[in-house]
């Protein structure tokens, strides 16, 4: 059977992992055929995305769109309704993280977090849970973090998002149980992504690699659908950096 993905973010890091993984799964459940729409900012990491997937099973379909910009996310929202009909399952993963001491963030680094992580997130979620609620199913996920529910003292930004996100999460949670849509908030702890930039070794050794978050995503959605896994909270063996 076809299922719809919608995967932001997809282009590097956990997103990425995320799509390989679902790819992964067409190869072994025959009955799973997915279609794997990856959206990111950029063009290329998509393009390479998408040459290493189909060999894992799955089709896949690429759209450019910045999470940020209202336009372009009403756009991705069409784009899947349009050519679809539907959705089985958004993965809300697209996100930024400035981490800087108070004094050194700027109003720039504040509105890119906002208008990604809450606003984008926000305003496709509502475009696609729509389409869910109707058909009365559907899985959404939602990459939080550990900074959803515990302050950083480099993240004061990124944390205002990410705990937004949580309110977000909790909200929808009450209105998706009514309707057979389940939700997931995923909350991760370090994982060696291009979001940290340079990390020394000796961090690296310790940090989670992209795939430890994508293969609990994969297995969550496979659970029968009368069960949510309502929350996946990983760590590093060590605890938070
Ligand atoms: N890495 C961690 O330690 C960690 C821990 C907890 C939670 N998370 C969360 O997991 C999610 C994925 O993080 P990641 O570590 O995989 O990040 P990443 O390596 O920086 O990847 C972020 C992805 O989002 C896309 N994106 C779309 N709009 C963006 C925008 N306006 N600014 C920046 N990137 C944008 C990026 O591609 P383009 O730049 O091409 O658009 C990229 O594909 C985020 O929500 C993050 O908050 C990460």
């Amino acid at each position: 059977m076809k299922h719809i993905l919608l995967i932001t973010g997809a282009g590097k890091g956990i997103g990425r992992a995320i799509a390989l993984e679902f790819a992964k799964a067409a190869k072994y459940n025959p009955d799973f055929e997915p279609v794997l729409v990856l959206s990111s900012r950029t063009r290329n990491d998509l393009d390479a995305l998408a040459r290493e997937c189909p060999a894992e099973g799955a089709e896949t379909d690429i759209i450019t769109a910045d999470p940020s910009k209202i336009d372009e996310v009403r756009q991705l929202a069409d784009h899947i309704i349009n050519r679809y009909g539907t959705i089985d399952c958004l993965v809300n993963n697209a996100g930024v993280g400035r981490f800087k001491p108070l004094e050194e963030l700027t109003e720039e680094d504040f509105d890119a977090t906002m208008n990604t992580n809450l606003k984008g997130t926000f305003f496709l979620t509502q475009m696609l849970f729509a389409s869910m609620q109707k058909r009365r199913s559907g899985h959404i996920f939602f990459i939080t973090s550990v900074a959803a529910e515990k302050a950083f003292e480099t993240s004061s930004i990124y944390s205002m998002s990410k705990f937004g996100q949580r309110g977000l999460v909790e909200a929808l949670r009450l209105h998706a149980r009514k309707c057979n849509v389940r939700i997931t908030d995923v909350m991760p702890g370090a994982v060696v992504t291009p979001m940290w930039g340079e990390v020394s070794d000796e961090m690296q050794a310790v940090m989670m690699r992209p795939e430890d978050i994508a293969t609990p995503i994969v297995q969550a959605y496979f659970q029968p659908a009368r069960t949510t896994v309502e929350e996946i909270v990983l760590r590093p063996t060590a605890g938070d950096l």
